[in-house]
């Protein structure tokens, strides 16, 4: 995580580094930080907390230095305070690194330098870079950098600037994303393609393993032998507008509104190829969900469709407890990973560790060119455009449509299953306009402590996701469990100060999660339902009750997570929290 930006042309580069730090601010938001080269010296300025502090302590300041980096920070080494803060720099103030990602080794080269002489100020795995390429340097700000990075161990991208070198930026990309924008007499690097969206279009996805050289007039791109590479360069087409609030208080709430559009979006995808795909499930002795958060809720919800229409059996596995795991995997297995950003570490590596055993890698992921993109043998795409908010939302209904496509396209009534989907975005709009109703409720549990999730079935995967967006934007404490569970312990937590969601949507286990929610209510727990309009018997045993249009079973996930989404984002709101950017987390997390 963290995000990191660069520029280098003949405009003020401060504002351009300010602009792209905050479209990287989902990226992390502990400290910001920029380095300019003006008149041959360094400039840096370093806040603790948000952009916003750091442009308050710019404000006024006319800086017209046209080379510079930033950074928007996750802490992983070292506490959150301006020390740790990025840019380093070396020990003479020559050279300033912004980097994202992990250096594993940075002990080992630290305890060598320190022997040297060299003095540390911070407590990051950072200013390792920044000492190396300063003693590196012999007149050549690449060749510094690439004898650098033959001695770093871990996933990371950095980029720096040196006051020997005015207009120059190397940066390197390796295990952490890095993208080159190009415009006219001005060049960009960026952790993420939004932060380019305001000035070019233009853009070149780095490859792990790659560097940069970026002056005004070009961007040259070598691999780490130093050999210069020819690579294309790609054109965005998502707009900026996409990329803004449009008038919606929170990104995250204009995402949630955005459904309707992005599942058809996303549909339209496979209306467009005739629904078929380029491989098949049938194929494999069994298909292997690889997942982290959100995704990984969407993969548990896949796993119910492609067992029902494909029949092969699913297993689905945080990415974390897959990577470093026995499980044997090899040809006869489909590894699915499922990642909003394609840039997940934990998704990535564990997908492509089971790849190097033989596996066929198939992704679901949000960002075109992302690394897993370009990883994965193939890609299925969610047209769900740039996802701001750092609870995932849209992102995970659009996970959805692939999945269900990808489990029917095996039915022989593929054609009339998918046109069930046709009418989702118009039922989804009808949940959406119950949004003040599901605010009133939210506000009426906005001061508990905690929350429990119950569902069945396809319901299960839906609970943990509503308890998730509960815990990430509200910090109430909630956990989803199977309802049917609950009586081999969970039902200890029941009393009448415990909120209980039960999702009841009318399925065939619709019976059964009516008896757990009177098991709920024999232990006077406080009971809020979401379930089918015109459900009468399941609303009569709630206090509260949030209504969603009847559809086929397969089809309820799609629905049923909606009210969740809009609970949770009413009740962090009106605690006042930061919603789109809730505290310790980020949207992209790039470290294992
Ligand atoms: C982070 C985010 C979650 C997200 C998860 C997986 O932890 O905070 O919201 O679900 O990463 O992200 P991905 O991009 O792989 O879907």
């Amino acid at each position: 995580m963290c995000g990191i930006v660069g520029y280098t042309g003949s405009a003020p580069a401060l504002l351009v580094l300010l602009q792209g730090l905050e479209r990287l601010e989902y990226r992390g938001y502990d400290s910001a930080g920029v380095a300019l080269v003006e008149n041959h010296h360094l400039l840096i300025e370093k806040r603790v907390g948000k952009i916003r502090e750091l442009i308050r302590a710019l404000w006024g300041k006319e800086l017209k230095a046209t080379t510079g980096i930033g950074h928007t920070r996750w802490a992983t080494h070292g506490e959150v305070c301006e020390l740790n803060a990025h840019p380093h720099t070396d020990e003479r103030g020559e050279f300033a690194v912004v980097h994202n990602g992990i250096i594993e080794n940075y002990r080992e080269i630290k305890e060598e330098l320190e022997k040297l002489g060299v003095r540390y100020k911070s407590a990051t795995d950072t200013e390792v870079i920044a000492h190396l390429v300063a003693l590196n340097y012999e007149g050549d700000l690449l060749s510094a950098v690439l004898k650098t990075v033959s001695r770093l161990r871990g996933a990371y991208a950095f980029a720096v600037i040196t006051t020997k070198e005015p207009n120059r930026i190397v940066a390197v990309k390796y295990g952490s994303p890095l993208v080159v924008g190009l415009g006219k007499g001005e060049n960009f690097i960026a952790s993420d393609i939004p932060a380019l969206l305001p000035f070019t279009r233009d853009v070149i996805p780095l490859d792990d393993g790659e560097v940069v050289d970026l002056r005004p007039d070009g961007a040259l791109i070598y691999d780490f032998e130093g050999n210069l590479k020819t690579k294309e360069s790609m054109r965005v087409l998502w707009d900026i507008i996409s990329a803004e609030k449009g008038g919606f208080k929170h990104f995250m709430l204009k995402e949630i509104f955005e459904q309707p559009r992005t599942v058809g979006d996303t549909l339209k995808g496979f209306v467009s190829r005739d629904y078929s795909l380029p491989f098949s499930l049938k194929d494999f002795r069994r298909v292997l969900v690889v997942a982290c958060g959100t995704s990984y809720h969407a993969g548990l919800i896949g796993k119910y469709w492609i067992e029902k229409y494909a029949g092969v059996p699913v297993e689905v596995v945080y990415a974390s407890e897959l990577r470093y795991s026995d499980s044997p995997v090899g040809e006869e297995d489909l590894v699915l990973a499922i990642s909003q950003s394609g840039e997940t570490a934990d998704t990535r590596f564990s997908a492509l560790s089971m790849k190097e055993r033989g596996a066929t890698l198939v992704s679901i992921v949000n960002v075109m060119g992302s690394a897993l993109d370009r990883e994965s043998d193939y890609t299925l795409y969610t047209h769900a455009g740039p996802e701001i908010g750092v609870a995932a939302t849209k992102t995970f209904t659009a996970q959805l449509v692939v999945l269900y496509a990808l489990a029917v396209s095996h039915s022989k009534e593929k054609e009339s299953l998918m046109d069930r989907l046709l009418r989702i975005p118009h039922f989804i709009e009808e949940v959406l306009t119950q949004a003040e109703k599901i605010k009133e409720i939210a506000l009426k549990y906005a001061e508990y402590k905690n929350a429990i999730y119950l569902g069945r079935y396809l319901s299960y995967p839906v609970a943990l996701e509503g308890a998730l967006k509960l815990k990430e934007i509200s910090y109430i404490h909630a956990e989803g469990y199977p309802a049917g569970e609950m009586k081999h312990g969970p039902i200890a937590l029941i009393d009448e100060k415990m909120p209980v969601v039960a999702i009841g949507p009318k399925d065939r286990v619709h019976e059964k999660l009516l008896s757990n929610a009177e098991e709920v209510l024999a232990r006077k727990g406080i009971l809020i339902g979401v379930g089918f309009e015109g459900d009468e018997k399941f609303k009569s045993l709630c206090r509260d009750y949030m209504g969603i249009p009847p559809v086929e079973e397969d089809l309820t996930p799609f629905l049923t997570v909606v009210p969740l989404q809009l609970f949770a984002y009413y009740m962090a709101d009106y605690l006042g929290l930061d919603v789109d950017q809730p505290r310790n987390l980020a949207k992209t997390v790039t470290v294992e």
